[in-house]
């Protein structure tokens, strides 16, 4: 029988890993669950967001029984990574912000991530910074409306052009400088 492959996003930018996975191996069984009735997860209080990450998933894979999982969302992986690996017996990857690959291509040594609220303030983010980009300066940025924007550009229903402009020169006029905590 193919392989199974069970692929999690609290939205629908995980397609976009969906269709990566789809375009290499392409005799994969691909399920894909999006949480579209919590999302966005951006800001919501991390408890509520763990337990409901563990639910949906565990739901979704006794449905689907996949080999491995994947976390297509950021959000879910800062968070909930080590315990989806403590409680479901099935191999686990996530998505994580790309601060390893920019920091070692990065010929400025200023890199900026740009993810939700959740993701850029969690510790997890930190560790990355920390081990993989301590001779960058790194600016940490959040943005609900360029979450919204994007699921409504992915579901195909377009967007305003003039609020995504005008959301990123609010980001580039003000970003923090994220200091990490180890
Ligand atoms: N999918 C989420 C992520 O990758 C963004 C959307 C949300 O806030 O749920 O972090």
């Amino acid at each position: 029988m193919d392989s199974s492959i069970l692929v999690f996003d609290s939205g629908s930018g995980g397609l976009t890993v969906a269709a990566e996975i789809k375009k290499r191996i392409p005799n994969i069984r691909l399920s894909y669950v999006s949480d579209a009735g919590f999302f966005p997860y951006g800001k919501k209080p991390h408890d509520i967001l763990k337990k409901r990450i563990l639910d949906v998933i565990s739901k979704a894979s006794s449905l689907t029984q996949p080999d491995i999982i994947v976390i297509a969302c950021n959000t879910a992986s800062t968070i909930a990574l080590d315990l989806l690996r403590a409680e479901l017996n099935i191999p686990i990857v996530g998505v994580v912000p790309a601060i390893k690959p920019a920091a070692s291509l990065s010929k400025s040594k200023v890199v900026m991530v740009l993810g939700t609220h959740t993701t850029v303030n969690s510790a997890y983010v930190k560790m990355l910074i920390t081990n993989f980009a301590t001779e960058c300066k790194v600016l940490v940025e959040d943005s609900e409306v360029l979450v919204l924007a994007s699921e409504q550009k992915l579901l195909g229903n377009g967007f305003d052009p003039d609020i995504v402009t005008q959301e990123i020169q609010r980001i580039l006029a003000n970003p923090m400088h994220l200091i990490p905590m180890y």
